[in-house]
């Protein structure tokens, strides 16, 4: 539906629940509730605690900000080697004690770093994992983009083709025919290296989450520089794999590979799974952190050649960020909606959404793997149980 046509107001609900979701609502906007709640001893905590929720909302860009403040200056990376003084650190990066003071002391605040006697600063709980992760660094940097892209929300919401990040992501523009134009190498060099730092976590849980020993033949579609594929070489000796991505990118897997001593383990194949047939005799494909960059036709035509290039009994594995894994809204939702806008390409979809999609692809037995983190990666796994007739390769250019 375009943007501009006239809507149609939906009718309005009635029943039980509406009505008292609407007392709800007038409770909790009256002035004079509002008042007798924050006095009151069995409600003061409640209006407390959203005051401080509802602050720490407005204040998150400020948060997000310190944040990366603190990565540009390697904050954490120094002061895991030992506690550094004020003075010490203003001299180094030449900005003003009082004001340098002010980063410091918000870090700590976000606990991010911790106070270790006067004019003293060490690592927090929250800036350790900062100062072991390159991953996590690199992608606090990054996000400066975003930052940039939302610092207007509507313009974003209205216009996401005049996104920076945009820029970062040139496979968006090709896949809906928006630019016929190949993109320079480096865009896909530079992409592919930000994805290689942060995909250790989604690798842990993916080892955790699923016994690969069972297969003989894994293909990872969409496989970035093969950090997964190498990770699977390395712990299970016995699997073989197959790596695919689109041309820029496998010639740059395949130098990773090789620099691991890998290329007899790994075949490298490039191509679009877009356009080319992904190659086949796999037992288990993954697909990894690849379907939330891609419009639900895109995603239907993948899904359907993975379950076409599956022997019956194979399996497809997919590893991505979810919308309310935990059953409702989650607080990383609103990154992932608003990433994949900037981006250009693609939705952040629910479990229930992507399962839905596995199976109208043909794939049975569809459920969730258990996972510890979700916000890196939730995991949903599908099983090929018989033959369809063969897809038609429906146009991805229609969404
Ligand atoms: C967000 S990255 C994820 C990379 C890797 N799986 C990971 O988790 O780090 C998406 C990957 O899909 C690849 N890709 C996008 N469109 C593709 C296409 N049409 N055919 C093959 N690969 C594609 C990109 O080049 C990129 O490596």
């Amino acid at each position: 539906m375009s943007a501009l046509q006239p809507v149609t107001p939906p009718a309005a609900a009635s029943g039980w629940g509406e009505r008292w979701a609407r007392q709800v609502d007038r409770w909790m906007t009256s002035p004079a509730l509002g008042q007798w709640a924050g006095r009151s001893v069995f409600t003061r905590w409640l209006v407390k605690r959203r005051s401080r929720q509802l602050f720490d909302l407005m204040a998150g860009f400020v948060h997000s900000q310190v944040l990366l403040g603190c990565v540009r200056l390697q904050l954490f990376e120094r002061l895991a080697e030992r506690p550094h003084t004020l003075d010490e650190m203003a001299q180094r990066d030449r900005i003003p004690p009082a004001h340098l003071q002010r980063l410091l002391d918000s870090a700590v605040a976000l606990q991010l770093l911790e106070q270790r006697g006067p004019g003293r600063y060490g690592l927090g709980p929250l800036g350790a994992p900062l100062a072991v992760h390159a991953g996590i660094r690199d992608m606090v940097e990054h996000n400066a983009t975003l930052y940039r892209d939302l610092h207007d929300p509507l313009a974003l919401l209205r216009d996401p083709d005049g996104a920076q990040m945009h820029a970062w992501w040139p496979y968006t523009d090709h896949q809906d025919g928006r630019s016929q134009a190949p993109a320079p190498a480096n865009q896909f060099a530079r992409y592919s290296a930000l994805m290689a730092s942060s995909q250790r976590f989604v690798i842990d849980e993916m080892l955790a989450g699923h016994d690969f020993s069972r297969h003989r033949k894994v293909l990872d579609v969409g496989g970035g520089l093969g950090g997964w594929v190498c990770a699977l070489a390395r712990r299970h000796p016995a699997l073989a794999l197959m790596h695919m991505d689109l041309p820029p990118v496998s010639q740059l897997a395949r130098q990773r590979i090789a620099d691991q001593g890998l290329s007899a383990r790994i075949e490298c194949h490039p191509g679009s799974f877009l356009h080319d047939p992904l190659p086949p005799g796999a037992d288990l494909i993954t697909l990894v952190r690849v379907a939330h960059d891609h419009p639900d036709a895109a995603v239907r035509r993948l899904l359907r050649a993975i379950h076409d290039a599956l022997p019956v009994g194979g399996e497809l594995l997919l590893a991505e960020p979810m919308a309310e894994v935990e059953g409702q809204p989650a607080t990383p939702d609103p990154y992932f909606h608003f990433y994949l806008l900037a981006m250009g390409s693609g939705r952040l979809r629910s479990p229930a959404e992507l399962m839905q999609l596995m199976t109208e692809a043909g794939f049975d037995q569809v459920r969730r793997l258990p996972g510890h983190q979700p916000v890196h990666a939730a995991l949903l796994m599908g099983q090929k149980t018989r033959c369809l007739p063969l897809s038609t390769g429906a146009s991805v250019n229609k969404e």
